[in-house]
């Protein structure tokens, strides 16, 4: 912190410019950060789902494909599928687009908690082992855990600006919610995150 100099000579005291902190928002962010387990039935936006699937995964560099979050060895092996009232879609991070897998309401497949069902989005991290082509079996799940939390944390930020609620979810059946999804012997459910409104808890 600097101190103030006064000029004697002028009787004035020029002011720095005042600083806006870069870090600000990020600080508020990791400050709200939370788990909330109660939310209201209230669609997003797309708007709001353009952003949320952008700061999970998204591509914040053109020229490399580099994206939003790490992933161990760059693989980018996980696939965000986000399960909305409408049907079940894949995000595809080179377009920005939201694929249709499924015309289902398949929210309730999420997850073992009933607020699932109800919330307006889940998201389902699926990593598809066969990209993690020189990793050894056993370090698969471990890599796509750790590669899947990253992202999760991503929404997880952007949830505590946008003032939204959200959980990371591993009480998963992943059996049941690989087949509603219609995932290939390589794809593996990591983690699922519950997005919405908050309601009162
Ligand atoms: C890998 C992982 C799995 C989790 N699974 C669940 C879950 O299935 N259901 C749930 O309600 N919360 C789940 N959580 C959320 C934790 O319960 C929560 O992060 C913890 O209680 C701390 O609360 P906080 O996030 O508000 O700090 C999970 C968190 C992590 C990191």
């Amino acid at each position: 912190m600097s101190t103030i100099a006064l000029n004697l000579e002028t009787d004035m005291v020029v002011l720095p410019p005042p600083v806006i902190s870069p870090t600000a928002a990020l600080l508020r962010a990791l400050k709200s950060r939370r788990s909330s387990r109660a939310f209201l039935p209230d669609t997003l936006s797309v708007e709001t789902l353009s952003a949320l699937l952008w700061a999970a995964f998204g591509i914040n560099r053109r020229d490399s494909g580099g994206r939003t979050a790490p992933s161990a060895h760059n693989w980018q092996e996980i696939e965000v599928f986000a399960v909305l009232p409408e049907g079940a879609y894949r995000y595809e991070p080179a377009t920005h687009r939201l694929l249709l897998v499924k015309t289902d309401d398949l929210r309730g497949a999420t997850g073992t908690q009933d607020f699932v069902a109800t919330a307006p989005l889940n998201l389902v991290y699926v990593a598809d082992f066969a990209r993690m082509h020189e990793a050894r079996a056993d370090e698969r799940s471990f890599l796509a855990g750790a590669d899947a939390g990253c992202i999760a944390q991503n929404v997880y930020l952007y949830c505590a600006i946008a003032g939204l609620a959200t959980v990371v979810r591993g009480m998963i059946d992943r059996r049941r919610l690989a087949a509603a999804l219609g995932l290939a012997k390589t794809e593996r459910i990591t983690l699922a995150q519950t997005v919405g409104y908050p309601a009162a808890a």
